[in-house]
């Protein structure tokens, strides 16, 4: 069982099953954060359940720990390749197609995982350690998270110009990452290989365009 992990398709498996695993929390955030463009009352009720839920409170460690064995596996995917093919060569897939994202998995992972640092100091730092103004929505007393989201992107355009960025990257990585962790579970004859490529761009344009959408709307209606 211990070979499994360390032989690459063991390492691919992880890889794979922890993308799976990161887009679902992708998924579920982003419907969250949509809220902010409903408004304040929608939002802060559902990043309180978010905040508070038991289920939720549980998940947060495994996420925790599924963005750490994900960066650990292709960190250690990408430093074996190298070793093993110091010259560098045109990455080219079995069905004869490179893209720019599938050779630069490794640059866009890292451009996200410095967006994630920035982002977790912005807004999960501060509902965690942070002293957040009280207010009522739908009859409870909550966070107002809402506040603290549309003054970073109203007062401080810098963040806007990062999390659009954040949000290309992201789509960018998604654009392959997503088709590719179906390809190394085993779906990768040809009619699946063409449905997922283009069930792959659909979800790489949504995520990237719903996550980008969030401060562009703040500017738009602060201005
Ligand atoms: C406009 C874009 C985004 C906004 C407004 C936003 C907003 C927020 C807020 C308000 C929180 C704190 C909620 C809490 O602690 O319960 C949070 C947490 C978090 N965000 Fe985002 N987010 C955005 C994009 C992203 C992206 C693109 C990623 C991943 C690449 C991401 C990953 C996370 C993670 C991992 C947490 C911590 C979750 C937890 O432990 O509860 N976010 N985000």
């Amino acid at each position: 069982m211990s070979h499994f992990f360390t032989s690459s398709v063991g390492k691919k498996f992880i890889l794979s099953i922890t993308g799976i695993f990161l887009m679902l929390f992708l998924i579920v955030h982003l419907s969250v954060n949509s809220l902010l463009m409903v408004g304040s009352d929608a939002f802060n009720s559902a990043a309180h359940f978010m905040t508070t839920n038991t289920v939720v409170q549980i998940l947060e460690p495994i996420l925790a720990l599924g963005f750490l064995v994900h960066i650990i596996f292709s960190a250690y995917i990408t430093w074996q390749n190298q070793r093993l093919r110091p010259v560098r060569y045109k990455r080219i897939n079995r069905w004869g197609s490179t893209t720019w994202p599938s050779r630069n998995m490794f640059i866009l992972g890292g451009l996200i995982l410095i967006f994630l640092v920035i982002h977790l100091s912005n807004f999960w730092w501060q509902v965690k350690f942070g002293e957040l103004d009280q207010v009522e929505a739908h009859g409870a007393m909550v966070h107002d998270l809402y506040a603290l989201v549309a003054s970073l992107f109203i007062e401080k355009w810098w963040y806007d110009v990062l999390y659009i960025l954040g949000a290309l990257f992201l789509g960018l990585h998604l654009s392959h990452g997503f088709w590719a962790a179906f390809q190394s579970l085993g779906w990768s004859n040809d009619l699946w290989r063409r449905r997922l490529k283009r069930v792959a761009y659909a979800f790489a344009v949504i995520m990237g365009v719903g996550f980008a959408s969030i401060p562009v709307y703040f500017l738009v209606t602060a201005a």
